[in-house]
């Protein structure tokens, strides 16, 4: 990564549906540069707010998918050989530092800790990036922003943020929206009528009742999205909700009949 391109600018507007204030806090957090937290179960629209707000603001936007096996330098940037001899690589995080990009750290908790610490000097009123290996001591562009993602509940207790990691940030919750926005994401998401989406919201609300009894978790926005367009394609409202909403989230038999239940209680 040396320079900025078309593929870190977000030309069209993302939709997004906001749910509360956090546009406008999200956008006091970027400008009073404080790092922004968004908390959330999958498929609530964390990812879908960092490409909007990256794009309201005007600012290219660095994803970054951590896992466990992510090192430092996979964040911070490594030499490579080639045919000239070595050449230093920014890796995602300097580059967005370096040429004053949105960086998303998307599921931090899943990098070690020690590489978390390296977002540290990064994430607090210094503002730098120091690349160790290389001896320079980069200072932050003044647009340059961070925003992680994390899956309260998700995490065991040896895979949690450090108290340290999270006392830099700001946090916006995310959660399921209420009953008539979500309707209102569906039907623009898959291209239902708000009938339809009603019903397959109406389905969410259901199952997301069973959450801790049986079910991990709740029927997400992004499986209702899901369950919407096979119904767009074509497919008949009963199979579609099947495949994309109860299939995927159990194996357990009771509870997929519970499920189907609900399905055929609103189609
Ligand atoms: N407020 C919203 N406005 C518009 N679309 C939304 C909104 N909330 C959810 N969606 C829809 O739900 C889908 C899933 O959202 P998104 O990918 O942002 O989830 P996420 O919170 O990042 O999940 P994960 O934690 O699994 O990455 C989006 O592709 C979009 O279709
Ligand atoms: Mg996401």
């Amino acid at each position: 990564m040396n320079e900025i391109t078309a593929q870190h600018r977000i030309a069209h507007e993302p939709y997004y549906r906001p749910v509360a204030d956090e546009v406008a806090l999200f956008e006091a957090a970027y400008g009073a540069q404080m790092p922004v937290m968004l908390k959330g179960p999958t498929g609530c629209g964390k990812t879908r707010f960092v490409e909007h707000m990256a794009w309201r603001l005007g600012k290219p936007l660095v994803t970054v998918a951590c896992n466990e096996d992510m090192t430092a330098s996979d964040l911070v940037g490594r030499f490579l050989l080639d045919a000239s001899g070595t050449r230093w690589q920014d890796g995602p995080l300097t580059f967005a530092a370096r040429h004053g990009a949105i960086c998303y750290l998307d599921e931090v908790v899943e990098a070690r800790q020690d590489t978390t610490v390296v977002i540290h000097p990064l994430t607090d009123n210094r503002r730098v990036l120091p690349l160790e290996k290389k001896g320079e001591l980069l200072r932050a562009h003044p647009d340059f922003h961070l925003v992680i993602s994390y899956n309260p509940g998700y995490q065991s207790l040896m895979k949690d943020l450090k108290q340290s990691t999270k006392q830099r940030f700001g946090a916006l919750d995310f959660s399921y929206p209420d009953h008539a926005v979500e309707v209102e994401i569906v039907a623009h998401e898959a291209g239902v009528d708000a009938r339809t989406a009603d019903k397959l919201v109406s389905i969410a609300e259901r199952a997301r009742n069973l959450k801790g009894h049986g079910l991990d978790e709740g029927i997400s926005t992004r499986m209702l999205v899901h369950a919407g367009s096979l119904i767009a394609q074509g497919v008949a409202p009963v199979p579609a909700c099947q495949m994309a909403l109860v299939r995927p989230i159990t194996d357990d038999p009771d509870m997929r009949d519970a499920l189907d239940a609900a399905v055929t209680t609103f189609f």
